[in-house]
């Protein structure tokens, strides 16, 4: 990697030629004095690993030379190590301790059930259970000498890590194998390879053009952005130019890396790291797997980023309705039914894409989608951006992955500790096409990445990986602590699954994700603008999104009790004002999907012209009725496309957003081009449709 091998021990720092400036050298030292002082008081992590013996005096020795040597030897994990006895012991200190990373099975057999003794687990089931509740965890087994050729072979397909001889009691040996594996995990490639340069304080010959932050730093004009903004924000900041920090189109070094033990910890063969969102990573997927004119199965309901994808790729989109719970104005998943018939109808698509879950935490029971999908081998691609987190606790799981799906995009932004736009996309696909997947990546991406991006979404995969289950336990306690002190208010309620599935999906074996909480309102007094506006004025909440009738909070492992706490203050004095219900206005239900003449491609890219929507006595313009749309007309709320590029016009779209335009209430309304105050819709002239390949 040329000089990407000089790494943080730079040889010219044992040479005392490092710091150049006088600036440099005290930024430098007042970077390391700060630190060494803010270091006693920066949480240490606590690292717990369990032994699992049933023997009682082997587990008291094993327990105590392990903590002898964790004594005596480095220990900057904080590992303990604590025993149980039996499988039903281990299982449910599994359940319980967050702190855990890593479990030493004893290959001998475990009595699951006391109250049973015949009802045994072997170490192996023992193992599998484990590693099913919590995949990210270390397993070892401890064996005896003589079973290894046996035992090794079964247990490493089940993906355990290692082996320790029982006999040996090497317990010093045994703790530094633990202490090496939890802290390889632990590792955040990128980031550490980003810090030594950091510290490395090479002078920059190369953009950025704020040079570690030198042209802000005293200027009388900008400093405070570089003040308010932090300096490593700016020394952090670097280019492609920096060559021991990889790079992200070609990754052969720390990126590369940081990649691979993504993938691992998130059930993937492949990951790779996007900076600019969850919106480019779905059209990167796109173009992969469609040619033009090639069909796609999709939710309508997708996010719009997808609707794009189907514009660049020159796909054949079949819209796929989703559900629709009308009394609270939620599009739900599409129903089960709809997305099976959809396969066997055009079993010619290359590839299905689905949201899951969806904004209002609905998931989808994918498997035997997905399966179905593959039996007539159709590509499955799941839009997780709200479910990045969902490998991390049992109570999410299954993830697509999981479930069988070859491609999942996910916001880590969104529901992990990402910097906003920092993306992963995760590919399973056993046909895989790198190349071409690698020229699509790189078609869309800056060729200058934000580097404090790239280590975002390392270190939220390390942090994922040695903490998520712990921080998720505590959103899920936290979730239902909230909900019921929100249905304590009387005024306010939590909607539950039953009522938030719209008719259509009840039968479909969806679930609900916890930590989105859909709160009914129109009990409270306020409409949902002025309920959000007094939240946010009087009591400096700012919720996640709303319908006319209801308001969706997001809890995330930033979730703490003291903002829970306040959200019911808030809730309950809002209730104690004892406002007479108000009427809500609903936003009418979006129509259904009409007809697609022209890929959306071809349409998009026809020049078009613009017709009004309104003659002039404010009627709908008839002269739209059986046009085909040239863009993507999206009211927000709900943000469905009601016109999609090459979709037929017709009285009903045409009304509803007639309708939309005249209502009180401001709904953006994404595609409408204004001529003067005159809105229209850009629409193909006769001329280009006769040059265009119908699909109708
Ligand atoms: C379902 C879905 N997919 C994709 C995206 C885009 O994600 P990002 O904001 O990371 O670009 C969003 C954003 O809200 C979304 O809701």
């Amino acid at each position: 990697m040329g000089s990407g091998q000089e790494h943080g021990r730079d040889p010219s720092l044992r040479e005392g030629k490092k710091y150049s400036t006088p600036s440099l050298r005290i930024r430098a030292l007042a970077a390391t004095i700060r630190f060494s002082f803010l270091a006693p008081f920066m949480k240490k992590p606590v690292s717990r690993v369990l032994i699992i013996n049933d023997e009682p005096l082997v587990l008291k020795e094993f327990v105590k030379g392990l903590n002898a040597a964790a004594r005596s030897l480095d220990n900057p994990l904080g590992i303990t190590f604590t025993g149980v006895t039996t499988a039903r012991e281990a299982l449910a200190a599994i359940e319980e301790d967050g702190d855990l990373q890593a479990v030493v099975v004893d290959d001998k057999l475990y009595i699951l059930n006391q109250k049973n003794a015949k009802k045994e687990t072997s170490a192996l089931e023992l193992v599998r259970r484990i590693t099913r509740f919590r995949p990210e965890l270390d397993v070892y087994i401890l064996i005896a000498q003589e079973h290894e050729d046996e035992i090794v072979d079964t247990l490493f397909a089940e993906a355990v890590d290692g082996y320790f001889y029982r006999e040996e009691r090497d317990y010093r040996g045994m703790y530094r194998i633990l202490n090496a594996q939890i802290q390889e995990r632990s590792r955040t490639p990128f980031y550490d390879q980003l810090k030594n340069y950091v510290w490395m304080a090479k002078d920059s010959w190369h953009t950025p053009g704020h040079s570690s932050g030198e042209s802000l730093r005293d200027s009388p004009w900008v400093n405070d952005f570089y003040d308010f903004m932090g300096e490593h924000v700016f020394d952090g900041d670097l280019s492609v130019s920096v060559k021991m920090l990889d790079s992200l189109m070609e990754p052969t070094g720390v990126i590369a890396e940081a990649q691979t033990v993504a993938a691992k910890a998130f059930g993937a063969r492949r990951t790779f790291f996007a900076t600019n969102g969850t919106s480019t990573s779905n059209k990167v997927i796109f173009q992969t797997l469609l040619a033009p004119g090639e069909k796609l199965l999709l939710d309508r309901n997708c996010h719009k980023s997808v609707h794009h994808g189907v514009v660049l790729s020159g796909g054949h989109p079949i819209y796929l309705d989703s559900s629709v719970n009308a009394k609270y104005s939620l599009y739900g998943p599409v129903p089960k039914k709809t997305i099976l018939s959809a396969i066997r109808k055009h079993p010619d698509a290359q590839a299905l894409i689905l949201t899951s879950c969806t904004y209002d935490g609905l998931r989808y029971d994918l498997a035997p989608i997905v399966e179905e999908a593959h039996r007539k081998g159709i590509k499955v691609i799941v839009d997780e951006a709200w479910y990045g987190f969902a490998r991390f606790h049992p109570a999410f799981r299954p993830t697509a992955l999981e479930a069988g799906a070859d491609y999942a995009t996910q916001s880590t932004h969104k529901v992990l500790s990402a910097f906003s736009q920092a993306s992963m996309i995760h590919v399973n696909d056993p046909g895989f096409n790198e190349h071409l997947f690698r020229e699509n990546f790189n078609m869309h991406t800056s060729t200058s990445p934000q580097y404090s991006m790239i280590a975002s979404l390392d270190v939220a995969r390390k942090q994922a990986v040695m903490e998520g289950y712990k921080l998720l336990s505590r959103a899920l306690a936290l979730s239902r602590e909230l909900r019921a002190q929100i249905n304590s208010t009387g005024v306010f309620r939590v909607l539950e699954l039953e009522e938030l599935l719209p008719d259509e999906a009840k039968r479909d074996n969806i679930r609900l994700d916890p930590t989105k909480v859909t709160v009914d309102i129109s009990s409270c007094g306020y409409t949902v603008e002025d309920l959000q506006r007094e939240l946010f004025d009087r009591y400096n909440i700012q919720v996640e999104k709303s319908t006319f009738n209801t308001l969706t909070l997001l809890l995330t492992i930033g979730t703490t009790r003291s903002k829970v706490s306040r959200l019911y203050d808030a809730l309950m004095r809002i209730a104690r004002e004892g406002r007479a219900p108000r009427r809500l206005y609903r936003f009418p239900e979006i129509p259904g999907f009409t007809k697609l003449r022209f890929l959306p491609r071809d349409a998009f890219y026809c020049g078009g012209e613009l017709v009004p929507l309104v003659n002039d006595k404010d009627g709908i313009k008839r002269e739209l009725l059986g046009r085909a749309c040239a863009d993507q007309i999206v009211p927000y709320p709900p943000g469905i496309p009601v016109l999609v590029p090459g979709q037929i016009i017709t009285r009903e779209i045409l009304q509803y957003l007639v309708g939309l335009l005249r209502s009180q209430k401001r709904v953006e309304l994404h595609g409408i081009v204004y001529d003067g105050y005159l809105p229209c819709l850009r629409v193909l002239k006769p001329a280009e449709e006769k040059g265009l390949r119908r699909i109708d």
